[in-house]
């Protein structure tokens, strides 16, 4: 057992069942333990490696950037902090805005918050949010999340947070036909509860326009609708991009899948905007946000906001999606992996839903029976024999991600295509075997 087992205190885990392996190094889309094993990674760990491990521009750059300044706060200015700024903006389009520098997304969730309200002089204005979302777990991002792991931590209503019913298609909460229905609805429940309030006592609506930790992937329909009776109302859309920006959903943000038409006001970023090579998170704020601020005093600070080794590590990363077409490629990979999982589905009962695919990012949604759609177990507690399956698909070199009854699927955008078809088809044979499993379990 590693000597970090009795020492450090692990998230989202229970501290005596935490027996993991100690990674020494990676390259590419594989990780290698201290024993001289690789392990593919298909989640890019927290769906936040999008570059692979180690990559070597971005190691050069932060070499480079560590030899020249390590750190001053943002009272000075910095290069790679400059850069980085006029890089997001150039690449979400969002000019005449600002950035605004985080250390991950928690608080760029809680930043996007405070400025959609000091921006529009709501100060306690309310901000409306999803079920069973995951927006950090801060205080602050806990109030945001949906999550029923932290419910009881914190009141949502005492940070001025309405959560509502997500656009969850293949269980749509407003009991719809179809996914268009549904994300229609999930929008029209939205802006009925801004009128409900008051649209000069909501701030912001803060969502992920794509994929988050939660697998539920909002059909088309939802986010334009959401930007229209947002604008329409004078409230901030926020959008929360942490997980699903540079590339994940086939964009450099999964936003501009609906072109202007679905431009937030201000987004949210962390993960891929390093490849998590360092810790970094961001906002983007638009022109007019921005205005708003501008002369006002702003009274919030992070001594690290705007690191320079993370700046050095976000420009150096936003070259190497740029340079290896990784955005485009994500795009294709995501397609073809897509129609696998599909196929996939046409053979094993089990997988009841599979959506996403629209950049490398899909979901696997499991299910006792097809018909009858009942899930493998209550959200949001994972299966024992799925908890086999992710153990016994280490052991054969390749590490997936699960929660509750889903698998997500986010491998790195530079990963082979025989990897993703090897991966592929040692998770069939596993859940092959699930399946025979749940048919057992099923009849007695
Ligand atoms: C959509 C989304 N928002 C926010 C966060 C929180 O980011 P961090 O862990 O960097 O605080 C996450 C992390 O998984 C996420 O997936």
């Amino acid at each position: 057992m590693p000597a970090e087992a009795q020492t450090v205190l692990h998230t989202w885990c229970r501290q005596t069942e935490w027996n993991a392996p100690t990674i020494v190094g990676g390259a590419g889309a594989r990780l290698l333990t201290a024993d001289g094993r690789s392990i593919l990674d298909m989640s890019s760990l927290a769906e936040c490696s999008n570059l692979g491990h180690q990559h070597p521009r971005i190691v050069a750059a932060v070499r480079a950037q560590a030899a020249r300044l390590c750190f001053v706060t943002s009272a000075w200015g910095a290069e790679p902090r400059a850069r980085l700024a006029e890089l997001l903006l150039e690449k979400s389009g969002f000019e005449g805005g600002r950035v605004y520098f985080t250390l991950g997304g928690a608080d760029a969730n809680e930043h996007a918050v405070k400025f959609s309200r000091q921006a529009g002089r709501k100060p306690l204005g309310w901000v409306i949010t999803r079920e069973r979302s995951y927006h950090g777990a801060s205080y602050g991002a806990m109030a945001l999340s949906g999550d029923a792991r932290t419910a009881e931590q914190v009141d949502p209503t005492a940070h001025r947070v309405v959560h509502v019913p997500p656009p969850y298609a293949y269980r749509c909460p407003f009991q719809t036909h179809s996914a268009d229905a549904c994300g229609t609805a999930a929008a029209d429940h939205i802006a009925a509860a801004i009128d409900a309030r008051g649209p000069r006592q909501v701030a912001a609506v803060l969502m992920e326009p794509n994929a988050g930790t939660n697998g539920i992937v909002a059909p088309d329909t939802f986010w334009p609708a959401l930007r229209r009776a947002t604008r329409a109302r004078d409230v901030c859309l926020i959008a929360d991009e942490v997980m699903s920006a540079f590339g994940r959903c086939g964009e450099w943000f999964a936003w501009q899948r609906y072109g202007e038409e679905g431009r937030p006001d201000l987004m949210a970023l962390a993960k891929g905007l390093t490849g998590a090579h360092l810790p970094l998170g961001a906002v983007v704020l638009s022109a007019p946000v921005a205005r708003a601020l501008e002369p006002q005093t702003l009274l919030t600070g992070l001594t690290y906001s705007g690191h320079p080794l993370s700046c050095a590590a976000g420009v150096a990363a936003i070259e190497s999606y740029e340079t290896e077409g990784l955005i485009a490629r994500s795009r294709e990979l995501g397609a073809s992996m897509l129609r696998r999982l599909r196929d996939m589905q046409t053979r094993n009962p089990l997988i009841g839903d599979v959506r996403g695919g629209h950049g490398l990012f899909a979901v696997l949604e499991l299910v006792r029976a097809r018909d009858s759609r009942e899930p493998l177990s209550p959200w949001p507690q994972l299966h024992v024999a799925l908890k086999r399956l992710l153990s016994a698909a280490l052991d054969a070199g390749v590490s997936f991600a699960a929660r509750g009854n889903l698998i997500l699927l986010a491998p790195p955008l530079i990963i082979g295509e025989h990897d993703v078809a090897d991966a592929l088809d040692l998770l069939e044979r596993l859940l092959g075997s699930l399946a025979q499993t749940v048919r057992t379990e099923n009849a007695s």
